[in-house]
């Protein structure tokens, strides 16, 4: 299990500034989500986590050691990625797709036990129906359970998850959530995942963060930060908060 820390990065597209002096750790077994209105840096962040952005300054420490001077087959090995938009490829079957996510672990060609652990993170999702699908057939709810299948086949310790919800029936919804949190309590994964759902983020997150203009507003345990005082502020909307129910209901914007 790793301890992942991102140590006050600052991220810039040109001269925007996308991250502004970011930090938080992550540990083994927590589930983080990031929550804050479009544009406000999520993708970024979960970007930089991966190693795919790199901060002009500070940095991400994977175990105390500097992301960056690991190879990307090391991070693939530790840190499993389900990208916010996929460009994927129409004539590839839902199994070679998910294979590919068995790459940081085989060193020529895939064998069976590659197949079998396809299947099984396939079974996970409730996808295996879907093997010898083409990925331009499937729906969008079954093309997301699918991304998220390939990023668990190679058993990693960390899971970033950019807005794993967004195309879901309410069902799926549920279930995918349900899914992370037993995958980060029994498993010991480290979970990081944006959200535009206030009431999933309050249910299923350790902590949460919430980012505005690359900012980080507020950082804690749900019950401190999803308050209707830090919503209107990072959202500009006035909403209920309902403690019983742990749920948030958006009422208008202001
Ligand atoms: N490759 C890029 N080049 C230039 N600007 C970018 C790039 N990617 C993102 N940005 C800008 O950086 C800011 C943060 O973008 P980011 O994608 O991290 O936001 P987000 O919180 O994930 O938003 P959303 O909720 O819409 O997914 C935005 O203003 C966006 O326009
Ligand atoms: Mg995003």
């Amino acid at each position: 299990m790793v301890v992942i820390k991102v140590a006050d990065i600052n991220v810039y597209y040109d001269s925007y500034e996308a991250l502004s002096n970011v930090t938080l750790s992550v540990n083994p077994g927590e589930i983080i989500s990031v929550i804050g209105p479009n544009g406000s840096g999520k993708t970024t962040l979960l970007k930089t986590i991966n190693g795919i952005i790199k901060p002009l300054k500070g940095s991400v420490y994977i175990d105390g050691r500097n992301i960056y001077e690991y190879t990307r087959r090391e991070i693939a090995k530790i840190i499993g990625y389900v990208p916010q938009r996929e460009n994927v490829l129409g004539y590839v079957t839902v199994l070679d797709f998910v294979l590919t996510g068995r790459r940081p672990n085989v060193r020529y060609t895939y064998g069976k036990t590659d197949v079998e652990k396809a299947y099984e993170a396939l079974r996970v999702v409730n996808c295996e129906n879907l093997v010898l699908r083409r990925l331009d057939q499937l729906s969008g709810g079954e093309l997301q359970r699918v991304l998220v299948a390939r990023a668990i086949v190679s058993e990693p310790q960390v899971l970033l998850l950019d807005e794993p919800t967004s195309s879901l029936d309410p069902k799926y919804q549920v279930e995918i959530l349900e899914l992370v949190k037993k995958l980060s309590r029994s498993r010991g994964i480290s979970v990081i995942m944006s959200l535009h759902d206030l009431t999933h983020a309050y249910r299923y997150s350790d902590k949460v963060i919430a980012l505005k203009k690359g900012k980080v507003v507020t950082m804690g345990p749900p019950k401190e930060v999803i308050t209707e005082e830090t919503i209107l502020k990072v959202f500009d909307v006035k909403a209920r908060v309902i403690r019983e129910l742990e749920a948030v209901i958006i009422e208008n914007t202001i």
